[in-house]
């Protein structure tokens, strides 16, 4: 069982954890190919997707979750909501919590803002992406569709080239990765590796080649456009040429089956080609079924914590 009200990062979930919440998630995923998704675990619950930037995968995988699991689900798009009428996070925590909603997945531009939420609100909080915190679910999925692939976390090589700094994937993932005992070795431009990401377990690659050498996950992150304030590679096709993951590098240096893996969304060409992008080593439709599966688990796992102690 999670021993916890709110999934809010993977720096403070243990490895026992992580595993039990990638065993649950893996029961989900079989769940997922049956035709009729119409279970009962969270029979009279309710989801609030509480969503302040742009998302495709993570909201509305969160939003199938709870509704295969029988849960009711309120999306709440901020663009359009009584946050443009300068209503704080706080305010609408407690508006919320008012309305008896069991579970708020928040994605927000700022580090901290779910665990603000959090303190706040009785609902139990998840979070769907802090600013350039942490991912947790998404670092999850990936960890299941690794888990799945090789049938193990511990001793994998696990390669992440892209956007370090902005990344709250990444983070997430060397948290992740590093407690159940794979390798993560990053590699992008000096200007795109954070301060300190060494002192977190990440080790950093001098070049393409060396990340990927002996890598058994491959996995690109996209440039983020978005939270640059510019300057920091002369171009994307520069980008692309000199840092992109390239098909002949993987083949000469990665290890013998390795697979590739993104995130999403992918800047096509830029941070991998369209060959390894779509070519039979990709696992980057399979993270996205491990979304649905991952989310289902957390929000079976916080509601049995739910009825359990609060
Ligand atoms: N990977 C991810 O978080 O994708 P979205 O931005 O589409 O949710």
């Amino acid at each position: 069982m999670l021993n916890k009200k709110d999934l809010l990062g993977l720096y403070d979930t243990s490895a026992e954890e992580i595993d039990e919440i990638l065993t649950v998630a893996e029961e989900m995923k079989a769940l997922l190919q049956s035709p009729v998704k119409q279970y009962n675990q969270l029979d009279g619950r309710a989801l609030v997707t509480l969503f302040y930037e742009n998302s495709t995968r993570t909201r509305c995988s969160f939003e199938l979750a709870a509704k295969y699991l029988g849960a009711n689900v309120v999306n709440i798009a901020t663009a359009s909501s009584s946050v443009q009428k300068g209503e704080t996070l706080i305010d609408t925590g407690k508006t919320l919590d008012a309305m008896k909603v069991n579970f708020i997945a928040i994605r927000h531009p700022m580090a901290g803002a779910p665990r603000l939420l959090a303190k706040t609100v009785k609902a139990s909080v998840i979070n769907g992406g802090d600013g350039m915190n942490e991912h947790p679910t998404q670092a999850l999925l990936d960890m299941l569709s690794m888990r799945q692939h090789f049938g193990k976390i511990k001793g994998l090589k696990v390669a992440i080239l892209g956007d370090i700094k902005h990344s709250r994937v990444a983070k997430s993932n060397l948290f992740g990765l590093k407690k159940l005992g794979a390798e993560v070795t990053m590699y992008a431009p000096a200007t795109l590796i954070p301060k300190d990401i060494d002192k977190m377990g990440a080790k950093i690659a001098k070049s393409r080649e060396e990340a990927i050498d002996g890598a058994n996950v491959v996995m690109g992150l996209r440039i983020q456009l978005e939270r640059q304030t510019g300057g920091l590679f002369p171009s994307l096709s520069e980008y692309s040429k000199f840092y992109g993951v390239k098909d002949e590098i993987v083949q000469k240096y990665a290890a013998k089956n390795a697979i590739i893996m993104h995130p999403g969304p992918v800047n096509r060409g830029v941070e991998l080609t369209p060959s390894l992008i779509d070519g039979q080593s990709s696992r980057i439709e399979d993270q996205v079924t491990s979304g649905v599966a991952v989310r289902m688990a957390i929000l079976k796992l916080l509601s049995e914590y739910r009825e359990n102690n609060l």
